[in-house]
């Protein structure tokens, strides 16, 4: 009999990403505050007698050894000493290459479809260890919620958690790298940590006001060199977005609504521009948990 896992893969959005420094690994030393939401992927991990496969229907996605979850089960694999095998089926809903962490969560996925599948006992601090060897927003994927990410995004720890009922998230159709985000970044030439403490911010006016006052660094950059994602940022404001925002290194923009009236329109009118959008809220980190594997 073959065992099959179905498993929801969330999108995430970044209520804040304040990049501090290049550091001398050549990533950037950031803090950010990560926010998981209602889009989602769903997977389904089969075990199988042979190799690690992987199977999308959206041609975007690679089915070969340079897809995130294919690494993440190989990874895996070697972590746990097993040699068996794993069908991985991504039914994909979130934009690619978007700034909204689909590739990661579905590294972080697999990780957790496979440890159930295979019956892997593995403490968590290897757990963490093999995600963030898989990329820098992975380990926020075994956690969800509203989670505080610090280091190159790695290390996070959940934080006071933040709803968010209206959240439109609009898409121009393009793939931004991640890499190439933070390679504009031209104003970085701190070598230390700045002395901003952003989350005073929060402390100050309470992380439930966050949504309004959020901010992201690699917006300036990614914005000079993609003027049609700054459009959409104006597009949602006239549109009644109380705030609207890069999500990551983009070219995704998040808008936060304040009713469904609003939110619907606003859906209707960038559909009708020719964007990708689509109505999300905010997942906690307590209905993450309790449904990813629903
Ligand atoms: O960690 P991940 O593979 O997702 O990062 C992709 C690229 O984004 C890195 O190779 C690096 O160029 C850039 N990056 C960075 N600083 C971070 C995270 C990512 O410079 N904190």
């Amino acid at each position: 009999m073959t065992s099959s896992i179905e498993i929801q893969s969330y999108a995430k959005i970044n209520w804040t990403l304040d990049v501090l420094f290049k550091r001398e690994d050549g990533y950037h030393e950031l803090r950010t505050i990560y926010q998981t939401v209602s889009l989602h992927d769903t997977l389904t991990v089969t075990e199988t007698e042979g190799p690690i496969q992987v199977h999308c229907a959206d041609p975007r996605v690679p089915s070969d050894e340079t897809n995130l979850a294919f690494k993440a089960a190989v990874m895996l694999r070697k972590a746990a000493g097993t040699i068996r095998g794993a069908r991985i089926e991504i039914e994909k809903r979130i934009p690619v290459a978007a700034g909204l962490g689909g590739g990661s969560s579905n590294a972080a996925a697999t990780l957790l479809a496979l440890i159930k599948l295979w019956q892997i006992e593995l403490t968590d601090q290897e757990l963490f260890r093999i995600a963030a060897s898989l990329g820098s927003d992975v380990p926020f994927f075994l956690l969800g919620g509203t989670a505080l990410g610090v280091g190159r995004g790695e290390e996070v720890s959940p934080l006071e958690q933040i709803h968010c009922h209206h959240l439109l998230l609009v898409n121009p159709g393009f793939a931004v790298s991640t890499r190439e985000a933070y390679e504009s970044l031209s104003r970085l030439t701190r070598s230390e940590a700045a002395p901003i403490i952003p989350f005073a911010l929060m402390a100050a006016n309470g992380i439930s006001g966050l949504p309004l006052a959020a901010r992201n660094d690699l917006e300036e950059a990614v914005l000079a060199a993609h003027p049609e994602i700054a459009e959409v940022k104006r597009r949602l404001l006239s549109l009644g977005a109380r705030h609207a925002q890069m999500s990551g290194s983009g070219a995704t923009v998040f808008g936060v609504f304040d009713n469904s009236q609003a939110i619907e329109h606003a859906e209707s009118e960038a559909r009708a521009a020719g964007y990708w959008a689509q109505q999300v809220r905010t997942v906690d980190v307590r209905e993450y948990q309790a449904t990813i594997f629903q």
